[in-house]
C-alpha cells in the first residue's frame, strides 16, 4: 500500500502545484498568487481594482506580479517608469491580447495573417482616417448631426416655451444625443430619410450588450450570460453589406474599411457586420460616458459652467445674441481648439472617471528595463499593465485628486502641461487614451465630439441638478476598460435660454 500512497500523493502535490502556479525566481518582481488555484486574486482585483493596487504599492513597492485568473500580471506603478515601458516596442506585443479579445467579444473571426494577410496592417492604416485632414469632415459632419438630433428632440415647441423647464435623467440625455449623432456621422443615414428608424431599440439593445462588456471581456462564454448572444446578433445584423450600401454620407473611414472587407473572398458577410459593430462599440462605449461626466460637474458647478459658456460665446463672436430653436450654430475645427477652459473641464472630468489598463504581452523571457540602473525579469507570455488611474489619483501629481477643477489644465492663459512626481517632471500625466502603439486613434475627434456637444448644450439651454440627489459617484465594477459609468443616473431640468 506505502508505495501506491506515495504515489497519489506525490501525484496530488504535483497538481496542487500546477494549480498554485509558479514560485519567484531571482530578479522578478515580488508575486502574489492568492491561495485560490487558478483565479489568485481576481475576485479582489475584481472588486476594486484600484484600491486593491494601491494597497498593494503599500505592501510591495511600485512593481509586483499578481496571479489573476491564470496569468501573471506584472504592475508597474510609478508613472516615472512609464515611458520605458511604452516604448518597449519588440518585446512588449498589444495586439496578442486585443486580437484575442476583441474577435471574442464581437463576434468575428481572429484576424491573423492566415485567414486574412495583410488585413491587420490595413486596418491599422484605416485608422489615420479619424484624424488629420479626415477629422475636419467628421467634426463637420458631427456638427450637423448633432444639431438635427437636438433639433428634433429638445428643441422643438414643448421644450422651446421660454421660462418652461424639462426634467430628465442625465446619462440617458447624453446616450440618446451622442449615440444617433456619433452613429450618423460614421455610417451615414438612410436612403430615404435624415434619421434612422428603430434607433431607440439599437441603442436598448446596445445598452444591454454593453452590460455584458466586462464579461465578454474577461472571456466568460457568451452561451452563459442569457439572451447576450441573440442580442448580439441582432446588433450586428444592423451592419449587414446589403443594408448599409444604401446609406448616404458614411465616413470616409467606414467606408474604407467596407472596401478592405470586401477584398477578402474567406470574411463572411455577418463577419464584415460584427467588424463594424465593433467599430460602434469603440466610438459610443467610452464617450457617452465622457460627455455625461463632462456636463455633469459643469452643472454641478454653476461659476465653472458660467466661465465655459462665455468663452464659447466669445470664441463664436456671439456675447448678446439670442439663440432660439430655429437658429443653428456652427463651430469649426478651429474654433474648437482654441476652447481652453472647455477642454480643461473635458479633460479634468476624463482624469476623474478613467480607468483603462494598458495591456502589453512579453513576447520572450527577457529583463525589463525600468531607468537607469533597475530591471525586473518577465517571462514569456506575462502581461506588463499601466494602470494610469493611480496616477491620475496621486495627490502629489494632483492636488485634491477627487476635486474637479476647471482650471487644472490651464496656465498663463494656455494649457498646463508640466506635472510632477518625486520633483521629476512627467511625460505622461493624464491617459485616458491609452499609450503608444496602440493609443485610441479616436482621441481627437472624441474631445471635438464632446466639445461640440457641451457647447450646444450650454449655447441653447440653462442647465440645473435637480435638488436633493446625492453626488453622482463612479461605478468600479467596469475598473479596466475605459470611462466609467456613474453608479446611478443623475435628474437635471433645462429650458431655452433667454440672453
Ligand atoms: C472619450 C472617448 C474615448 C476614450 C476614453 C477611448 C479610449 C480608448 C482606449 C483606452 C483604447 C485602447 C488603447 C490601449 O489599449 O492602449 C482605445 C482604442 C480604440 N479606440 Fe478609443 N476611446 C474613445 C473614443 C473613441 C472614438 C470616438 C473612436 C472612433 C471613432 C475610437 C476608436 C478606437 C479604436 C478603433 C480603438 C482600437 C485601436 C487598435 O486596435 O489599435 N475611440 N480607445
Amino acid at each position: 500500500m506505502a508505495p501506491l500512497l506515495l504515489l497519489l500523493l506525490g501525484l496530488l502535490s504535483l497538481i496542487l502545484g500546477l494549480l498554485r502556479g509558479r514560485n519567484r525566481r531571482d530578479g522578478e518582481p515580488p508575486l502574489i498568487k492568492g491561495w485560490i488555484p487558478f483565479v489568485g486574486k481576481a475576485l479582489e482585483f475584481g472588486r476594486d481594482a484600484h484600491t486593491f493596487l494601491e494597497e498593494h504599492k503599500k505592501k510591495f513597492g511600485d512593481i509586483f506580479t499578481v496571479k489573476i485568473a491564470g496569468k501573471y500580471m506584472t504592475f508597474i506603478m510609478d508613472p516615472l517608469l512609464y515611458p520605458n515601458i511604452i516604448k518597449h516596442g519588440r518585446q512588449l506585443d498589444f495586439h496578442e491580447f486585443s486580437g484575442k479579445v476583441a474577435p471574442f467579444t464581437f463576434g468575428y473571426p481572429p484576424v491573423t495573417s492566415r485567414n486574412f494577410p495583410g488585413l491587420q496592417e490595413q486596418i491599422s492604416r484605416s485608422f489615420q482616417l479619424l484624424q488629420g485632414d479626415s477629422l475636419t469632415s467628421l467634426t463637420e459632419s458631427m456638427m450637423g448631426n448633432l444639431m438635427l438630433v437636438f433639433r428634433q428632440d429638445h428643441l422643438g415647441e414643448r421644450t422651446g416655451e421660454e421660462g418652461d423647464w424639462k426634467s430628465v435623467s442625465m446619462y440617458e440625455f447624453c446616450n440618446s444625443v451622442m449615440f444617433e449623432a456619433t452613429f450618423l456621422t460614421m455610417y451615414g443615414r438612410p436612403a430615404s430619410s435624415s434619421r434612422h428608424h428603430g434607433m431607440g431599440v439599437l441603442r436598448e439593445d446596445f445598452v444591454k450588450f454593453d452590460n455584458m462588456f466586462p464579461l465578454l471581456i474577461a472571456q466568460i462564454p457568451i452561451w452563459l450570460l442569457g439572451q447576450t448572444k441573440a442580442i448580439r446578433k441582432k446588433l450586428i445584423d444592423y451592419f449587414l453589406p446589403h443594408k448599409m450600401s444604401s446609406w448616404s454620407n458614411t465616413s470616409q473611414f467606414i467606408r474604407r474599411r467596407s472596401e478592405l472587407f470586401e477584398q477578402y473572398d474567406t470574411m463572411r458577410d455577418v463577419d464584415k457586420a460584427a467588424h463594424h459593430f465593433a467599430i460602434l462599440w469603440a466610438s459610443v462605449g467610452n464617450t457617452v460616458p465622457a460627455c455625461f461626466w463632462a456636463m455633469y460637474y459643469l452643472v454641478s458647478q454653476p461659476e465653472a459652467l458660467e466661465v465655459v459658456r462665455q468663452e464659447i460665446l466669445d470664441i463664436l463672436n456671439l456675447r448678446g445674441v439670442k439663440f432660439s430653436s430655429d437658429r443653428d450654430v456652427t463651430l469649426s475645427k478651429e474654433q474648437l481648439d482654441k476652447l481652453l477652459y472647455l477642454e480643461s473641464a473635458i479633460n479634468e472630468s476624463l482624469r476623474l472617471s478613467s480607468a483603462s489598463m494598458n495591456i502589453r504581452v512579453a513576447q520572450e523571457d527577457f529583463g525589463l528595463r525600468l531607468n537607469g540602473e533597475r530591471s525586473v525579469a518577465v517571462r514569456k507570455g506575462d502581461i506588463i499593465a499601466l494602470y494610469p488611474q493611480s496616477m491620475h489619483m496621486d495627490p502629489e501629481i494632483y492636488e485634491e485628486p477627487q476635486t474637479f477643477r476647471l482650471d487644472r489644465y490651464i496656465q498663463d492663459g494656455r494649457e498646463k502641461t508640466d506635472f510632477y512626481k518625486d520633483g521629476q517632471k512627467l511625460k505622461y500625466y493624464r491617459m485616458p487614451f491609452g499609450s503608444g502603439s496602440s493609443m485610441c486613434p479616436g482621441r481627437y475627434f472624441a474631445i471635438n465630439e464632446i466639445k461640440q456637444f457641451l457647447s450646444i448644450l450650454l449655447l441653447y439651454f440653462d442647465l440645473q441638478l435637480e435638488e436633493g440627489q446625492t453626488r453622482a459617484t463612479v461605478d468600479s465594477s467596469r475598473a479596466g476598460l475605459g470611462i466609467l459609468l456613474p453608479t446611478t443616473d443623475v435628474r437635471f431640468r433645462y429650458r431655452l435660454r433667454t440672453v
